[in-house]
């Protein structure tokens, strides 16, 4: 009998326990119910892509989204932080700190001429034509691979490569058509009727301005210097000009004179001793490769725009074959010493910086510290150069580069 109540006692105490672990065990579960969950997306966003505070939340459990809806800025590479709050089914309110990541996946995007062309033994530009845009905004070089030998007839098959500071590269093929060279000295002296009646009309633009039978054309500068223009070439105080108002006929073709390259490595090799290193980017350029590129110019970025760094064809320095655009062809090369050097240094080798800085009003054209313009007589270069305050061609001679049209 007393064994039977013994038995009875304990089968309560294990009915009781069982009763307690599965109460405890529904409170737990009840209680994980409503347990707030959050897990958020940490992934990359891209640049400028169209992203919301919220988009980043994945999964949400028994809470409520307190912050608003917002657009988060994404137009600047690196990492950018923001905060979510967050409130549980009991009103209390978590804030989450969050950091993405906004990164550029998209290469530039390189705008181009397909083909190119050149002649045997000419110099060409070959980044003249081309322009590259990047999302980020940045400022990128083009470089082209490749090879071509500018002496052998052919067409080379090269390419442009475009590189953004996230390492996404574009690369573009073009064509190089080298062909031949039927130019002759003989060309110079040919002259085009129409050409040689444009030029004439700029020169009365002049005082005395008077024609005589040899298919000349003599006048005045406002400032007394004696001009002619003789077959299509404006001369001025026995100077070649060429710039907005003058022009050179389409058929002079000299290719860079031996005279000026005689000059420009004579500077060359003084930049040389002083540690520096100059090079040719762009020197002669032929009316017809002028006239190419400045069309791709104004394709690209508008006559307006393109008029104030591209000359028109027949009006492009390149075709006297005295200029010289050296290094690299955009601003980045104004901070470099070998454009100090030069800037500074030019003059004694009879070249001038034919576009100075703050005087596009006189040249027409925007600064271009690459640009040089072998003028030969080291004592007019000596008086242009003017102790670093540089004097354009236009206001020594008192002429203007104006388009007539
Ligand atoms: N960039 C100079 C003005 C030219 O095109 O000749
Ligand atoms: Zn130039």
């Amino acid at each position: 009998m007393h064994k039977r109540k013994k038995i009875k006692k304990s089968v309560w105490i294990i009915l009781v326990i069982v009763l307690c672990g599965l109460l405890a065990m529904g409170g737990i579960l009840f209680i994980n119910l409503r347990k707030l969950e959050v897990k958020f997306d940490q992934k990359d966003v891209n640049l400028n892509e169209e992203i919301y505070n919220t988009d980043f939340i994945k999964e949400l459990k028994n809470g409520t989204v307190v912050t608003e809806k917002e657009k988060i800025p994404t137009d600047k590479l690196g990492k950018q932080e923001f905060k979510i709050e967050i409130k549980d089914k009991k009103g209390k309110i978590k804030e989450y700190s969050l950091e993405i990541n906004i990164v550029d996946t998209e290469k530039p995007q390189i705008t181009f001429t397909k083909e190119l062309e050149t002649k045997v033994g000419e110099t060409i530009d070959l980044l003249s034509g081309v322009s590259v845009k990047d999302n980020s905004n940045e400022k990128i070089d083009v470089k082209y691979e490749g090879d071509f030998d500018i002496n052998k007839v052919g067409k080379y098959e090269l390419r442009y490569v475009a590189i953004d500071s996230s390492g996404n590269e574009a690369k573009e093929n073009f064509t190089l058509n080298v062909v031949e060279n039927t130019n002759n000295s003989t060309t110079n002296e040919k002259t085009n009727t129409n050409t040689n009646e444009k030029t004439n009309s700029n020169a009365n633009t002049n005082t005395n301005t008077n024609s005589n039978t040899n298919n000349e054309v003599h006048f005045t500068t406002s400032k007394g210097f004696k001009g002619v223009t003789k077959n299509g070439i404006t001369y001025i105080d026995g100077y070649l000009i060429v710039n907005k108002t003058y022009t050179l006929p389409s058929t002079y073709a000299p290719g860079l004179t031996q005279e000026s390259l005689n000059a420009f490595y004579k500077m060359q090799a003084a930049s040389k001793v002083e540690g520096l290193n100059v090079w040719l980017q762009s020197g002669y350029r032929s009316y017809d490769l002028q006239d190419k590129l400045y069309k791709n110019y104004v394709a690209t970025t508008g006559q307006a725009a393109a008029d104030t760094y591209s000359a028109r064809p027949g009006h492009s320095e390149h075709q006297s074959g005295l200029a010289y655009d050296v290094n690299i062809i955009n601003d980045t090369f104004a901070d470099t010493p070998e454009a100090v050097w030069l800037a500074n240094n030019c003059y004694k080798y009879g070249f001038i910086l034919r576009y100075p800085k703050g005087k596009s009003n006189e040249t027409g054209y925007k600064y271009e510290p690459w640009h040089f313009r072998y003028i030969g007589n080291v004592e007019l270069a000596t008086k242009l150069y003017n102790n670093g305050d540089w004097i354009t061609l236009e206001d020594y001679f008192g002429i203007t580069s104006e388009y007539s049209d």
